[in-house]
């Protein structure tokens, strides 16, 4: 792997520690998977935020770089970490919690991190151009930018993008490469899809179906009912959660369409629609909370919301998660208040799986993703209840 006489320099320990122990990880991680040499990235965003993923470990490392007087030298953003800042005894979050995560987020802050705390920067303007690269961590944010914008990230970890963040560049392997953006198996859909919850059904479907291909789409029109971008993202999201996809393609819709000759087919019908809606359903009573939001939700996603909330009370609690800088539009547009006025909350900086929904008190919840109704179940120990906005909204 060959390195500029700059980054030789900065491996060496000219430019301080934090910035040659963070050159380690990244040739580290070169040499491992064959690259070439470093490419320069023009934004980080860096997952491992939350206390309830990273625990006392992953504090630790990150204040001992803080100690190090670590500092990112392009824009890097944050991922969601554990809790509403202004919110969380709304939440239930406990008080010693909020304690940790607060010390996790002084330490990235301390490092001249933008504290977006969302997994949707794209929504909040951050939006790299097609062929730019970066270096993004949270899987649904990955496949968005490699997918929908057409820009080039690998699956980063948290502690390689936050190297990332303070070198300035990334090894040049995966999907910087052309030959890795070439797509292996081709999904012909032949239903129509609708809302977000039939977009994650798909992908639930086909992220375990592609291993380790990167799956093309044909059969999606780009009329759908809402924004297509908010139903890509829902479609990537559970491809990436029930797989391990950190691309797709899709005819007349995505920058890039590259599907390789000898691509498997398959055929998304139907019948493997309501099979897949089905296989994300758990519960077998009504759910505890409501929970809409993953990837966090737009402003158009929370429109909705409050249209379909507005002038009733509501069974059960809802959160709405989404980006701070998102809640604030909808703070002004008058949703926040409808859906509060309803009893549900406009959730910032977290979401309902990296939360710490148990300590919360829920052992139920509806979503509408297909990302959180995997990782519910896994991750968070809750019981699913799996369906459209406008169904989970009368459960
Ligand atoms: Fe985002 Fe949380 Fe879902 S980080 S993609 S809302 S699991």
């Amino acid at each position: 792997m060959e390195l500029t006489k700059i980054q030789q320099k900065m491996l060496d320990g000219e430019s301080g520690e934090a910035v040659a122990q963070s050159m380690e990880i990244l040739v580290a991680l070169g040499k491992i998977y064959g690259a070439d040499g470093m490419v320069p990235v023009s934004s980080a965003q860096i997952a491992g935020v939350s206390y309830k993923t990273i625990g006392q470990a992953g504090l630790e490392y990150l204040s001992d770089l803080a100690g190090k007087k670590a500092k990112v030298r392009i824009p890097t953003f944050l991922n969601p970490a554990g809790m509403d800042r202004d919110q969380w005894q709304k939440m239930g979050v406990p008080a010693d919690f909020a304690k940790k995560q607060i010390e996790v987020l002084d330490a990235f802050s301390s490092m001249g991190i933008t504290m977006s705390c969302t997994c949707t920067p794209y929504y909040i303007g951050i939006r790299p151009k097609v062929g730019e690269h970066v270096a993004w961590a949270e899987s649904s944010a990955v496949s968005f930018c490699n997918s929908v914008l057409g820009a080039r990230t690998n699956r980063e970890g948290g502690p390689s993008a936050l190297a990332a963040a303070i070198c300035g560049f990334t090894p040049n392997f995966g999907y910087h490469l052309d030959e890795k953006r070439k797509c292996g198996l081709l999904v012909d859909v032949r239903v129509p899809l609708k809302t977000n919850a039939d977009f994650g059904a798909l992908g639930a479907w086909a992220g375990p179906l592609a291993k380790h291909r990167n799956p093309a789409f044909i059969g999606i029109s780009k009329n759908v009912s809402g924004q297509l971008e908010d139903r890509l993202k829902a479609l990537g999201a559970a491809m990436a959660a029930s797989g391990s996809v950190a691309l797709f393609n899709i005819k007349g819709i995505t920058p890039e369409y590259n599907v390789a000759e000898d691509a498997e087919k398959v055929v998304f019908g139907s019948e493997e629609l309501i099979a897949s809606k089905k296989s994300l359903n758990s519960a077998d009573s009504p759910p505890q909370l409501i929970a809409i939001g993953c990837p966090h939700a737009s402003l158009d996603e929370i429109k909705e919301v409050a249209e379909k909330v507005k002038g009733k009370k509501m069974a059960h609690k809802l959160w709405v998660c989404t980006a701070r800088e998102t809640k604030k539009k909808a703070d002004k547009a008058g949703y926040t208040a409808i859906i509060e006025a309803a009893g549900g909350l406009v959730v910032a900086d977290t979401c309902m799986v990296v939360c710490p929904l148990k300590e919360a008190g829920f052992g139920c919840t509806a979503t509408n993703s297909g990302k959180a109704g995997k990782y519910l179940a896994s991750l968070q120990n809750q019981k699913v209840v799996y369906g459209d906005v406008e169904d989970i909204l009368c459960k």
